[in-house]
């Protein structure tokens, strides 16, 4: 490493064995295709043996990086963090569902540890299913892939964040940004970012193993940017809009849908709300009128 982007033994240091009992392994790069891409890679390399360690990929610069959607994640050097955990379940897929979200509480939870920052108050939001929001703009992104073999599943865990953006950003993406500094008023430091990081996400981690999404919901619900409001969840061609209920016991979003006139409609399911896997979510135009 040419200079003290992440000092590893700092790093070692401070990471404590909250990964399946373990402090996971680390390769850092100056720069790489996609942390997530090298994530894949080496989970394939040693797919003959038994439980992969939980590792985590980090690199200065992403020269192709992936964002959800097949977009590109823009990753210029010491720009954001870069980060890809990998981390393998005796778990089906179908028991997996939540883990992003899970991921995105704690990067908030982590957020809030390192910069005091947190609640709506101060303007960090997560938008369902995995964008992290500082005042409505995305502060960050997370990705995860997985893989299935006979008996195990793997993830890996995409994690992008906006430390220090170049100033032209917002006309190169078609979406409004956020970054740490702008928050911070410093730069903040990525040894402490991914030690808060990967210490937050060993214990959530720990937690949905044992229990599922279930002991989570709360915390979403409280942090969720769209709770209350009316949104719009785009899934291909096809749209609904309602107003978020938050989710459900197993990470789905859960719409109260409305008729032409905005009025609630109650020709639905169970408690009138509908339930969503995937798709964009996005405010509409009524988001304002905040509903109880
Ligand atoms: C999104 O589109 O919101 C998800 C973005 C995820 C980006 C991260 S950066 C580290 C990891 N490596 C990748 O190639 N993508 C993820």
């Amino acid at each position: 490493m040419s200079e003290k982007w992440i000092n590893e033994e700092r790093l070692v240091r401070a990471l404590e064995p909250v990964h399946a009992g373990l402090v996971p392994g680390l390769c850092l790069f100056e720069a790489i295709d996609s942390t997530n891409a090298e994530a894949l890679r080496r989970l394939k390399s040693m797919q003959s043996s038994r439980l992969p360690p939980p590792m985590a990929f980090i690199a200065r610069t992403q020269t192709a990086g992936r964002g959800r959607r097949g977009r590109e994640w823009m990753s210029e050097p010491d720009a954001g963090l870069y980060m890809s955990l990998l981390r393998s379940f005796d778990l089906v897929p179908d028991a997996l569902q939540g883990l992003s979200l899970v991921v995105g509480l704690a990067v908030y939870e982590a957020l809030k540890t390192l910069v005091g920052i947190g609640e709506e108050r101060e303007g960090i939001s997560l938008k369902w299913p995995n964008d992290i929001l500082y005042q409505g703009c995305k502060l960050g992104g997370i990705l995860l892939e997985l893989q299935r073999d006979e008996a195990l599943s793997h993830v890996v865990i995409g994690i992008g964040l906006n430390l220090d953006l170049p100033p032209d950003v917002d006309s190169l993406l078609d979406r409004p940004t956020a970054d740490l500094k702008q928050i911070t008023g410093e730069r903040v430091e990525p040894v402490k970012l991914v030690t808060a990081l990967l210490n937050q996400l060993g214990r959530d981690i720990a937690v949905f193993e044992e229990e599922g999404f279930a002991p989570f919901i709360a915390r979403w619900n409280r942090v969720d940017a769209y709770m209350g409001k009316n949104v719009r969840l785009q899934q291909d061609s096809k749209w609904t809009e309602g107003i978020s209920r938050g989710v459900d016991s197993s990470g789905g979003l859960l719409l109260e849908p409305l008729n032409d006139d905005g009025v609630t409609s109650h020709a639905t399911g169970e408690g009138g709300l509908l339930r969503f896997e995937g798709g964009e979510l996005s405010p509409t135009l009524r988001l304002n009128e905040d509903r109880e």
